[in-house]
Formats: C-alpha cells, sequence, structure tokens
C-alpha cells in the first residue's frame, strides 16, 4: 500500500471542502482528495444561490433566522442557525475578496433574489443560475496559489485510520483500478463528501453522491443521526427517457407558476403561500396531486415572464431545456419532485467535530442540525461556507505533525461486501429507497425495505476491499441507517409517515 501524510487531510471537493482548505492553508500542508473533478459533486450545480442576512443588520439577521427556524419543520436547533446565520457577513466578504462574480445590477449593487419560504429576497447569486459552479471555481483558484495545497483526485475513501487510543490519524482510500490502496496518515482528516441523493430512484444529484462518508464514518464508530431527514425538491424535470434535471425555485421565487394539467394552480388548496410554500410542504403537494390525477402531468410555468426574461436570468436551465427540445418561455416544463439534499448524517458541533477524536465533518455529509427536517432554499451553500470557514477553529489548536508515528491500530483490511448481483443490487436499492424513504410513508414500506435491504447486507461476506462492491455495501449500509431512523422517529418532521395511503401498502 502506498503511504503519505499531510497536515490536514479534507476529503471532498465540493465548496465545503474548498472552503476548509482555504481557512487551514495559514496553519499547515493541506491535502485535498476527491472522487472526481468539480463536476462531480452537487456544489458545482447549485443553481439557486447564496442566502444571506442581506442588509446585514441585527433585525436581518433575526428574520433569517425566523425564516430558517419555520421552514425546518420545528426540528432546527436554534443555537446553531444563529451561529449560521451570524457568520454569513463574514463569508461574503471572504467570497468578494476571492472575486466571486456576483450578480449585479447596472449601478454596482449586488441582486438578490428570494425563494420558497423566505421573507425577504436574500440571495445573491452568479452567473444567473451558475452560484455553485463561479463560487466552487473561484476557490479552487484560490487554493492552487498555495504551494502547501495539494490535490488529489479519482480517489475513494474506503476506511477511517485510528490508532489504538482511537484517535483519527487518517483515512485510507481505494484508487481507480478499485484495488490499489493509498493511505494518508494527517493530523486532522475532514469529510466534505456531500450527502447521499443519488441512492434515490430520482435525484436531483450526480452520480456519484451515494452517502459514502457517513458509510465510512458509521463504520468507524462515528455518531449517526436524523438520516430520515431527506428533503426532495419539487420543481425538477420530468421528460421520458432524460436524467432528472433541477429547476432551480429561484424561478418560483421570480414569479413562476406550478399548474396541473387543467392549467390550475392548485399549490392554493395545500398551503396559503401557494408556490412560495416550503419546499416539503410543495413537494408533498405535487406528490398528492399526482395520486389524484395521475393521468393529467404536472408543470412548472415561466411562458408569463417576460420576453427573453428565461434566458436572461436562467441561462443555464434555458439551454438545458431547449437542447432536450423544451423552450421554457413558450411551453410549461413537465415536473416531479426527486431526492435532493441530506439534512441528517455525521453528527457534529459548529465547529464540525464530531464524535470521534480528530474526525470532522462539514457540508451536506454533516448534520448540524442547522436544517431541521427541511431546509431553507440556498441554506446550503451557507452552511458550507460558514462551516468550511469554522473548522479552523477546532483544528488549530489541536494540530499534530504528520511526521508524528501515528501508530495504527491492527484493524483488519477485509469488510463485508454484499455478493448480490451489482447492477441488479443498485437497481433495487434505489427503487426501495424511493418507494419505501420517499415524500410520503407507511410504516408498512419502510419495514418492508428494511428488510429487503438487511437482506442484501447479511448476503455478504468479509472479503478484501474492491471498488464496485464496496461502493454497493456503502449504499446498502446508507439506505439500512435511513430507514432505520424512520421506523424510529416515525412521524418527526417534515417527511411524515402516514398510517396508510391509498395505492401505496
Ligand atoms: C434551487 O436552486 O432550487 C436549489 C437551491 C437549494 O437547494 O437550496
Amino acid at each position: 500500500m502506498k503511504k503519505e501524510s499531510v497536515d490536514f487531510l479534507v476529503v471532498g471537493g465540493g465548496i465545503a471542502g474548498y472552503q476548509a482548505v482555504l481557512s487551514l492553508l495559514p496553519h499547515g500542508s493541506v491535502l485535498l482528495v476527491s472522487r472526481g473533478p468539480l463536476s462531480s459533486g452537487s456544489s458545482y450545480y447549485a443553481q439557486g444561490g447564496l442566502a444571506l442576512p442581506w442588509g446585514f443588520g441585527a433585525e436581518d439577521c433575526e428574520r433569517h433566522v425566523q425564516d430558517t427556524l419555520r421552514a425546518g419543520a420545528g426540528l432546527c436547533d436554534e443555537a446553531s442557525v444563529r451561529i449560521l446565520v451570524g457568520d454569513g457577513e463574514k463569508v461574503w466578504k471572504g467570497l468578494l475578496s476571492i472575486d466571486v462574480p456576483f450578480d449585479q445590477a447596472p449601478d454596482g449593487s449586488f441582486l438578490t433574489t428570494r425563494e420558497a419560504a423566505h421573507s425577504v429576497p436574500r440571495i445573491v447569486h452568479a452567473g444567473g443560475d451558475r452560484t455553485g459552479f463561479l463560487i466552487l471555481s473561484a476557490l479552487a483558484r484560490k487554493v492552487s496559489e498555495s504551494s502547501s495545497f495539494r490535490f488529489l483526485s479519482n480517489y475513494q475513501i474506503c476506511r477511517i485510520r485510528k490508532n489504538r487510543q482511537g484517535m483519527v490519524t487518517g483515512a485510507i482510500f481505494l484508487g481507480e483500478t478499485g484495488h490499489d490502496l493509498l493511505e494518508i496518515s494527517a493530523g486532522a482528516t475532514i469529510l466534505s463528501t456531500g450527502g447521499g441523493s443519488s441512492l434515490f430512484l430520482r435525484s436531483t444529484n450526480p452520480r456519484l453522491q451515494r452517502g459514502d462518508g457517513v458509510a465510512v464514518a458509521a463504520r468507524a464508530g462515528c455518531e449517526i443521526e436524523r438520516m430520515a431527514y431527506y428533503q426532495f425538491h419539487p420543481t425538477v424535470l420530468d421528460i421520458p427517457g432524460q436524467a432528472p434535471f433541477l429547476l432551480t425555485e429561484a424561478m418560483r421565487g421570480e414569479g413562476a407558476r406550478v399548474i396541473n394539467g387543467q392549467g390550475r394552480r392548485f399549490l392554493f388548496d395545500y398551503h396559503p403561500d401557494g408556490e412560495l410554500a416550503p419546499r416539503d410542504v410543495v413537494s408533498r403537494a405535487l406528490w398528492l396531486e399526482s395520486k389524484k390525477h395521475p393521468e393529467e402531468g404536472i408543470f412548472l410555468s415561466l411562458t408569463h415572464f417576460p420576453k427573453d426574461r428565461v434566458a436572461q436570468r436562467f441561462p443555464q436551465v434555458y439551454r438545458h431545456c431547449l437542447e432536450l427540445g423544451l423552450d421554457l418561455q413558450t411551453t410549461p416544463a413537465p415536473i416531479r419532485p426527486a431526492a435532493h439534499f441530506q439534512m441528517g448524517g455525521i453528527r457534529t458541533d459548529m465547529n464540525g467535530r464530531t464524535t470521534l477524536p480528530g474526525l470532522f465533518a462539514i457540508g451536506e455529509v454533516a448534520s448540524t442540525r442547522v436544517h431541521g427536517a427541511n431546509r431553507l432554499a440556498s441554506n446550503s451553500l451557507l452552511e458550507a461556507l460558514v462551516m468550511g470557514s469554522r473548522i479552523v477553529d477546532a483544528i488549530d489548536g489541536g494540530r499534530r505533525s504528520s511526521e508524528e508515528d501515528h501508530g495504527e491500530s491492527d484493524e483488519s483490511d477485509q469488510v463485508f461486501l454484499p455478493s448480490v448481483d451489482i447492477e441488479e443490487g443498485w437497481t433495487r436499492l434505489r427503487q426501495i429507497l424511493w418507494d419505501s424513504a420517499g415524500i410520503v410513508r407507511t410504516l408498512p414500506l419502510v419495514k418492508k425495505g428494511l428488510l429487503e435491504i438487511c437482506a442484501m447486507i447479511d448476503s455478504g461476506r468479509p472479503a478484501p476491499i474492491e471498488g464496485a462492491r464496496f461502493a454497493l455495501g456503502n449504499g446498502l449500509l446508507v439506505a439500512k441507517l435511513i430507514l432505520e431512523d424512520i421506523q424510529t422517529a416515525p412521524v418527526a418532521g417534515a417527511n411524515y409517515v402516514v398510517d396508510e395511503m391509498p395505492g401505496l401498502t
């Protein structure tokens, strides 16, 4: 096995990871290990923007806190939300200092938009609907100027490395061949591997967002929590044969309408705020409406927008739809919800500390409880940036030299790998999660799904790590954690469980 050593190891190359690198570079050498290019993570695709307590006064912050708490379905940790919002101005100034090209009006003022459940426009954006890509690119550009930064791509984390005292001392990775192992020892290990929404049949996330960070942390004995709390985005393009594609909530924030097959804005039947109701409410309403009128379809309509407005304001989404033969300026888009964001995950405090010393987690892989059971739109980029910055306060004092002998424990390199057919296993897993851990859940389906997932897991045996089978093992473990959590707390939060639902057993 190849071996390397570094002061700080960051696993995952999204906005949280790169922001952490930027914060840590003044304190030592940083190695960022990623599964693939920038486009392999969710940050790259973030369209809507970055939510900030715009104005940054005490009242602006309080409003942002209250909107976050309201959207979170009563399950946010208020003290954490106050920290999140309170750090907004600092991260905004940081982004301006690295020249992120946020959209501006002709007079030079920054443009802000609104999304659902925000009481005021407070979301800044870049390139219209390319905010994630432009923030990520600026961060990546900035950190690559430092000689203390190194980047390794095409490596998948497979095990957390611990010493005999239980201290995390780095991680072990699988290379591209799926067999070659690389061991990296580090003074601090930071997971920023993103969520697991791609484990669901329909997802807005890139394919590799399959919850690997949660799986390796769980195997290492780290506390995982709130895995039942998944967010489903309501307005996701639904064209047969095409991958789901997000139609940003900023469209609804700026007046787009959700209509049924009769052209009626039915969302007001479900919530007085209609299209601007919290995301979980809108997704559930779409789900229920499609059960009532399965043959009719549901659409997002922007055809009433002024001429050329859609193409100018949402250039990336407009172009993508046009390539699929859909002109959003003239034709309503067929939509159906898809899994979008993991609110639970590796339990951390507001400096990214997990329950294992030496291991930290930030961004979507972490559960800071700031989002409750339903994240307020565009608070995800805020969380990624705030936690990527705050990590430095936890780590700086505890940094150990990478030269130290970390005395690794004698854990086995064998892991329990499922023995089912890999392709069939993935198909089954995604369908099970979609059916049993989707927008509306019933306990009989949750139990049935869990039994099937456990049977696939139990079919396995200890074996040397091997890429494809290992990834499926991770997926099955995360699915199990999700279903077990639903079973434990079936009525909590935004993804509610019903006793029975016509058509569901
Ligand atoms: C969107 O643009 O609708 C997604 C933003 C988010 O997930 O908060």
